[in-house]
């Protein structure tokens, strides 16, 4: 299993997942809303534009995510795998994804769906915010951050239920429980076993968690 996607609302643990999963799996982490960052940090021209749109909570404009994308995939480290942490988050994503994978006859093998009740991912977030102090942590930005999942996001993931590679993770309880319930999800959705791929396809239409 090499190119999988994580997706979940934020402080769903997607990154703090995403590095034990690729570890485990000897795939490379890519976190969109890092790359992001560390333009802002290094006060890039990318960076410039994107700081305004994260601070206020929303989604960067597609043409510049979708770009900074490509770029990364193309990178020489993620040729054996990556697991992909924040993109896609919408439709237009989806499509554009599929676009720059089918260019280097690549495709998705599995998506992780991470799920949590929003009163604790808020609360997770706000004492994150208190620790390492990242800007778009206040009340009013992860409320409106959640929104936005719950408005494009949420609905987006039922094309990778479509396609038969969608997992749902339950991802309240301790950050090592919700790994083994990852790495069991993905166990389900080994592209090599087509036939448990179509059993959890169906069980996913029936809205089962992991
Ligand atoms: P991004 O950085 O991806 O932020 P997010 O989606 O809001 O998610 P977070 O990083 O806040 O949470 P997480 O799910 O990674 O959880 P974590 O492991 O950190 O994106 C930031 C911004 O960039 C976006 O708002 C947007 O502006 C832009 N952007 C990014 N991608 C984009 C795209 N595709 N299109 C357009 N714009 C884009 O955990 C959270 C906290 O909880 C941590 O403190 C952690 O220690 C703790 N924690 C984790 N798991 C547990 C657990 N099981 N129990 C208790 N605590 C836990
Ligand atoms: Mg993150």
């Amino acid at each position: 299993m090499s190119n999988v996607l994580i997706i979940g609302p934020p402080g769903s643990g997607k990154g703090t997942q995403a590095g034990r999963i690729a570890d485990h799996l000897g795939i490379v982490p890519v976190s969109t809303g890092d790359i992001f960052r560390a333009h802002v940090k290094s006060e890039s021209p990318l960076g410039m534009e994107a700081k305004i749109y994260m601070e206020a909570g929303d989604f960067v404009p597609h043409g510049v995510t979708n770009r900074m994308v490509r770029t990364r995939l193309n990178e020489a480290d993620v040729s054996n795998g990556f697991l992909l942490d924040g993109y896609p988050r919408t439709r237009a994503q989806v499509d554009y994804l599929d676009q720059i994978l089918a260019d280097s006859g690549q495709r998705i093998d599995a998506v992780l769906q991470v799920t949590a009740v929003d009163e604790e991912l808020v609360r997770r977030l706000l004492i994150r915010a208190q620790e390492a102090g990242r800007s778009d942590d206040t009340e009013v930005v992860i409320r409106h951050r959640l929104d936005l999942y719950h408005e494009q996001t949420e609905a987006m993931v039922a094309i990778y239920a479509d396609r038969g590679i969608l997992a749902r993770v339950n991802g309240m309880g301790a950050v090592g429980e919700v790994t083994e319930r990852m790495l069991l999800a993905l166990g389900t959705v080994t592209p090599e076993n087509l036939e448990a791929r179509a059993s959890v396809a169906q069980r996913l239409a029936g809205g089962t968690l992991v």
